[in-house]
């Protein structure tokens, strides 16, 4: 059942610290305080480089994976939505790593894509949640997601649980091709750890978030923005609010808003950024002052460090918890969902049930 609450989906966003929690217990020793990743039938370290894919959702994930595979364990990864993958056919170089992320297990584009990396000499680790599925018998290893069944058709707490497993393989990747020392591990674990009570604590900014939501329900298209590992959020953001809400979002990299996207703003088109403090905090800041001259207001999603910089230019402020940069995109993933939800409350759709989805896409 619904545990009280209205909607599965608002039941499944109060589940990310929880769940979050009981994913990386399975990949991280309490005693060590290392990551320690199932057996193998290859070994992490010979692996020359990733080619990752997903849909929905479960890409915007791998996309964050990439992110980090890049920067942590330098391992070189491609990237692409399997419904592309699938019939792209990449020249791939045998004992690669072929990635895939999955809730169901079952999403056809995703099953072919992993068909396809096999047929192409790749090692097959399927990051599931439903472990009793086809992908899953198909793969060389499965990296579980312990999200525990997920009902509303928009997924929310299988997002959290995949990136936690990504970010583990991110670790153990990183040790392995001799990129990560036992002090960086060590603070890239305790980020982890830490992640169950910060995700919690973003539940405290309710209120913020229903001051969002009034706005962007009025909305007929909402811009979101975000750079490097918040740029997946914003795409997540922009999902969510589309298949819950019926309103136009689009997500961009903060970067490529002059491009094109800026000519969009005005009063009217309401600019939802995620914004975390670190080493691209003040590269997207220009980016918002850029949109603020142009009209746009301003709905920033931020934490404890970087609000006091963006309270003069938004019209909220939505402050979480400052986290390491590495586990941001974690804990920046939950306001975004809820803004979605709650906006979805104010228009009166069905949440859990959206029209024209399904909760798995089982035909092509
Ligand atoms: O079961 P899967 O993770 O393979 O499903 C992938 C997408 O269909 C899924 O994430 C979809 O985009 C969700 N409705 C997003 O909320």
């Amino acid at each position: 059942g619904k545990d009280g609450y209205r909607h599965y989906m608002e039941k499944e966003l109060h589940e990310h610290p929880v769940v979050i929690g009981q994913t990386l217990q399975r990949l991280i020793d309490p005693a060590t305080r290392r990551v320690v990743l199932p057996d193998l039938p290859f070994d992490l370290a010979c692996v020359p480089r990733a080619v990752v894919t997903a849909c929905g959702s479960a890409f915007y994930a791998g996309m964050i994976g990439r992110y980090w595979l890049e920067q942590y364990a330098r391992l070189p990864v491609d990237i692409d939505v399997a419904s592309e993958m699938r019939y792209r056919d990449p020249p791939l170089v045998p004992g690669g790593l072929g990635l895939l992320i999955s809730q169901s297990g079952e999403t056809a584009d995703t099953l072919a894509a992993l068909r396809g990396m096999r047929q192409a000499g790749q090692h097959i680790v399927s990051v599931l949640n439903v472990e009793q599925s086809t992908m899953a018998r198909e793969s060389d290893a499965v990296l579980g997601t312990v999200a525990g069944p997920e009902i509303s058709v928009a997924s929310t707490k299988a997002f959290t649980a995949q990136l936690s497993v990504l970010a583990c393989l991110t670790v153990a990747l990183g040790r392995a091709r001799g990129h990560l020392d036992a002090a960086a591990e060590e603070r890239m674990v305790t980020a982890l750890l830490d992640l169950p009570s910060r995700a919690n604590e973003v539940f405290e900014q309710r209120d913020a978030i229903r001051r969002m939501a009034a706005i962007v329900a009025e909305a007929r298209d909402v811009l979101y923005l975000g750079r490097g590992s918040s740029f997946p959020v914003a795409l997540e953001g922009a999902l969510k609010l589309k298949e819950i809400t019926y309103i136009h979002a689009e997500a961009y990299a903060a970067g490529e808003m002059k491009h094109g996207p800026i000519s969009l703003i005005d009063r009217t088109v309401p600019v939802v950024a995620t914004v975390p403090s670190g080493r691209l905090f003040d590269k997207t800041l220009s980016n918002l002052q850029e949109a603020k001259a142009r009209g746009g207001r301003l709905l920033v999603f931020t934490d404890t460090q970087g609000a006091p910089r963006l309270r003069e230019l938004a019209e909220v402020v939505v402050e979480v918890p400052a986290v390491d940069e590495f586990t941001a995109p974690i804990v920046q993933t939950i306001p975004v969902q809820i803004l979605a939800y709650e906006v979805a409350l104010l228009k009166g759709t069905d949440v859990d049930q959206p029209r024209n989805l399904a909760k798995s896409v089982t035909v092509e």
